[in-house]
């Protein structure tokens, strides 16, 4: 049977990428909804975004929700230094047709868990966790009926992407994650340490681009769009996926291998805000509390992606 999901997002090329491969796997995924949160542009370029995307996938009926405009506590930090003006900048696509719903996403995330059977639906976050914060924080009833939250977020040995020491969806909202790592849910985090090995490259964006599909198309202009950041930053062959990482996570688990281990989430450190404090070599005592992947099977993962791309 398809394993349930919601799809907490913030598109992002990245998210944009993550959301396609979930709507391409329907015999092993089902999308129950996908919630927007503000994050690497604002709330109202990310349900829009979210939508655009469901409708390049051919997928006009899935439901998009608008959920929370800001961080918990601060105010929200963007990233269109990455992703451009839109967040989906590369090609030109045109508006959405298809309907936001009138529902709030943190009230679609609280009903969804309270009416399925306990255990049946996972939450794929892949930006800033300030929905799945304040729907913990409202309905606390629904923690124990999560069956898992595998989220992108976070870093150990790879420190920081928005400062040296933070990711950047655990640093725009500091406060919700820590609500989340201390929650008790069942966690899989797919920190940078995980996504700086899943890299595009020259011959991989290609493949997208030959794939002969409108998808195919698009694709490859945002990762080519998305790669011209990170090459330029980092000097790496290409572009990070970091949000793909989570889907491909459900789908081929055993593409991927980590630590069940402690993290905490710095919330006050002046230099580290926002710093996932990994254990990985147990030397603190603390309980464990997520998986921490740390390794891809990066040929597995875009062999994976681009025939999964291409069924679309
Ligand atoms: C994360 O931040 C965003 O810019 C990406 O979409 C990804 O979710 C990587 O740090
Ligand atoms: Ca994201």
């Amino acid at each position: 049977m398809a394993r349930q999901i919601i799809i907490d997002t913030d598109p992002g090329q990245d998210d944009a990428v993550a959301i396609l491969l979930a709507l391409a796997s329907p015999d092993d995924l089902t999308v129950l909804g996908l919630t927007a949160v503000a994050g690497n542009v604002p709330l109202p370029l990310t349900q829009k975004n979210t939508r655009i995307v469901c409708e390049l996938a051919g997928k006009p009926q899935m439901r998009v929700f608008a959920g929370c405009d800001a961080p918990l506590q601060r105010k929200l930090v963007t990233a269109e230094h990455v992703h451009g003006k839109t967040g989906l900048d590369g090609p030109q696509m045109d508006d959405p047709v298809m309907p936001l719903q009138p529902q709030h996403a943190v009230d679609f995330i609280i009903d969804t868990l309270r009416s399925a059977p306990s255990g049946t639906v996972t939450l794929c976050p892949l930006g800033p966790l300030t929905n799945i914060a304040t729907a913990f924080l409202k309905a606390p009833d629904i923690i124990g009926r999560v069956q898992q939250v595998v989220l992108m977020g976070g870093a150990y040995f790879e420190v920081g992407n928005i400062t040296p020491s933070a990711e950047f969806n655990i640093f725009v909202d500091p406060e919700a994650a820590a609500v989340v790592f201390k929650s008790g849910v069942p966690l899989v985090v797919l920190p940078l340490d995980v996504t700086h090995k899943a890299l595009t490259s020259t011959a991989r964006i290609a493949a997208f681009r030959n794939m002969g599909t409108r998808v195919g198309r698009v694709v490859a202009e945002w990762t080519d769009f998305f790669e011209r950041f990170d090459v330029q930053k980092y000097g790496s062959q290409g572009a990070p996926l970091h949000d793909p990482c989570v889907i491909a996570y459900l789908l081929r688990p055993e593409l991927f291998s980590g630590r069940f281990i402690n993290v905490e989430i710095e919330t006050k450190g002046e230099f580290t805000l926002g710093m996932t404090v990994a254990d990985w070599w147990g030397v603190s005592g603390r309980t464990a509390n997520a998986l921490f992947i740390g390794h891809v099977d990066e040929v597995g993962f875009f062999d994976l992606l681009i025939e999964r791309i291409s069924r679309l």
